[in-house]
């Protein structure tokens, strides 16, 4: 079954070949002016244009076409040659009839892709902060709305696990007569240590350095080392993550591309693609058409150690290996933009990936705090993500503990604080265009009322609630075979034709890899439905069919309610 829009965009363009004109002006959009009607469509201009006739007239040709249609409940030529538009009753009961019976609302993307997501990017052994919040949550979401959509999708975390903080560590523990950490407390205490050591004590610097080489070319204590810290590294990460509500199909990190290093490097030298520039071997990839500068991309410095673009190249070729996927987002902070093009193009130029697929660089914006700058503790410090949760949980405890009409225990309250929170944390982040920096204000987020994560679980609670009452009222009856009816009110015709275009936003919210169009979906969702709440007395009801008709059109909107929470990854409430 098609789209509300695309079914009268069919009926539409039928109209316009059946005058003579060309079928695909017949294009029907959301009205730009919803006072003055529901869809528009703005051919007959066109239609004019090209065959140097009054629009108006072929407006009026196409509207009296459209008379009789059963999609329509009014078509109306207006000045200077808009099509206004009205659906019927008739169609959008029809067409949400289907939604409701159909799975996953009847939204599938029309090919399935293999898609891989690169997300989260902790560092091993360096505190998960708030830094990797934004990658989780983004790329949480993609990787979500993408198997709604019925792709194929693998979430990959890409561990920062191969770098100088490993050898940064293994010095210090070596220095302090150690040879294994014994916890994540010891790591965290170590890393940051050793890290402002090297930055004043030069030779501790070389030996890290020389650690970190040892530790890539096979050297088995090191090695050893190495396996205990991404032990303790990777079982806290899992606590943090799931705790985020974020899952990871792949634990791979910069370290399982390093087999594929050398083999890499030796066909790109073998093939011509890679050249000694200054000691150190380089890929170009600038093009002509570059406005900015991009410089070539480095493989391997002066003294053979790999980089940064090394190991994401490298990770390519065992991608490609082990998955040939369609396309791979990464979602990272977008000053790594520059090394993404450098990566893209080298894989690209260099055969690493087939042109046919897709890479993508998702790149978001800051965190910040109220003062406009990134996002610090009271002290000025880095915060923990842990610390972060705990401070929205317990500002939403406050919140709930204030809110009179709550009817939750102690405990209840305590249980359901931090999924609240995680909304609120969640929807303040992807409401905001990824690229865009925003200001985590958690007075703001975890408000019951306005554009927030609360406020959406907030209406959800509502609709459950009139459901559970209308139990108790009228006993356990088969909701599901409720029928939806026709619109008794503007605001229950706005409310249906909102969601008539849940299968749109979703579609169009994966292609623009723009998880923000979710959350103004489910706002706007949100506010319609609270408006035709206000509005209509559901429960008390004497005409049993209307009754059914709004207990119905309740459950099939708490449907898609709840496919958007699940896709922000966010978690629903039964109460709050
Ligand atoms: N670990 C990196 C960082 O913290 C992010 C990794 C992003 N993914 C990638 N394939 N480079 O900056």
């Amino acid at each position: 079954m098609k789209n509300l829009i695309d079914l009268l965009t069919t009926e539409v363009k039928s109209a316009f070949s059946a005058c003579d004109l060309p079928e695909e002006l017949g294009m029907v959009t959301v009205s730009n002016r919803p006072d003055l009607c529901e869809f528009q469509c703005n051919g007959a201009m066109a239609a004019a244009k090209r065959e140097k006739k009054n629009p108006m007239d072929i407006a009026s040709l196409v509207a009296e076409k459209l008379k009789d249609s059963s999609c329509f409940s009014s078509v109306e030529a207006v000045k200077p040659g808009f099509l206004n538009l009205n659906v019927s009753d008739g169609l959008l009961v029809k067409c949400l009839s289907e939604m409701d019976k159909a799975d996953n609302c009847a939204v599938s993307a029309e090919e399935k892709k293999k898609i891989m997501i690169d997300y989260g990017g902790p560092n091993v052994a360096k505190p998960l902060h708030i830094g990797h919040l934004r990658s989780a949550i983004i790329g949480e979401s993609i990787k979500r709305l993408g198997r709604f959509l019925g792709h194929e999708v693998i979430g990959d975390i890409h561990l920062g696990d191969w770098g100088l903080q490993m050898g940064l560590i293994i010095a210090e523990l070596k220095e302090r007569n150690k040879e294994f950490p014994d916890s994540i407390s010891e790591l965290e205490e170590i890393y940051p240590f050793a890290s402002e050591k090297s930055k004043e004590d030069e030779a501790f610097r070389e030996k890290a350095m020389s650690e970190t080489f040892k530790l890539q070319h096979g050297d088995e204590q090191n090695l050893k080392v190495w396996k205990k810290i991404m032990e303790l590294s990777v079982a806290d990460l899992k606590k943090n993550y799931e705790r985020l509500n974020v899952e990871f199909d792949l634990w791979k990190g910069e370290s399982d591309a390093d087999p594929y290093i050398a083999p890499m490097v030796e066909r790109l030298k073998k093939e011509g693609y890679a050249h000694e520039s200054q000691g150190a071997l380089v890929v170009d990839v600038s093009e002509e058409s570059d406005s900015k500068e991009v410089p070539p991309c480095m493989i391997l410095k002066s003294d053979g150690a790999s980089l940064y673009t090394t190991t994401d190249l490298a990770t390519l070729v065992e991608r490609e290996e082990d998955y040939s996927p369609d396309q791979i987002i990464y979602v990272v902070d977008k000053r790594q933009q520059l090394h993404f093009t450098q990566v893209f193009r080298a894989a690209k130029k260099t055969g690493i990936v087939p042109e046919k697929t897709a890479l993508d660089f998702l790149g978001f914006g800051t965190m910040n705090g109220r003062d406009g700058k990134p996002f610090k503790t009271r002290e000025g410090g880095v915060m923990r993500l842990e610390v972060l949760i705990n401070d929205v949980t317990e500002e939403m405890y406050k919140k709930m503990k204030d809110n009179e009409g709550i009817s939750l225990s102690e405990e209840e309250i305590r249980d359901t604080a931090e999924s609240v929170a995680l909304s609120a944390i969640k929807y303040g982040d992807l409401s905001n265009q990824a690229v865009k920096d925003y200001i985590f204000d958690i007075d703001k987020f975890t408000s019951f009322e306005g554009n927030t994560g609360p406020y959406i679980l907030y209406t959800m609670v509502r609709i459950k609630s009139i459901l559970r009452k209308y139990r108790e009222k009228f006993g356990e009856k088969d909701i599901s075979t409720f029928e939806l009816r026709a619109p008794e009110s503007r605001e229950e015709k706005a409310l249906m034709l909102t969601l008539a275009g849940f299968g749109v936003m979703v579609t169009s919210a994966f292609r623009e890899i723009a998880p923000h169009r979710v959350c103004a979906y489910i706002y706007e969702l949100s506010n319609e439905f609270n408006r035709f709440y206000h509005g209509t007395r559901i429960l008390s009801e004497s005409d049993e069919e209307k009754r059914n008709g709004w207990i119905a059109l309740l459950s099939f909107a708490l449907k898609v309610f709840s496919h958007c929470i699940d896709v922000l990854g966010m978690k629903e409430v039964d109460a709050m």
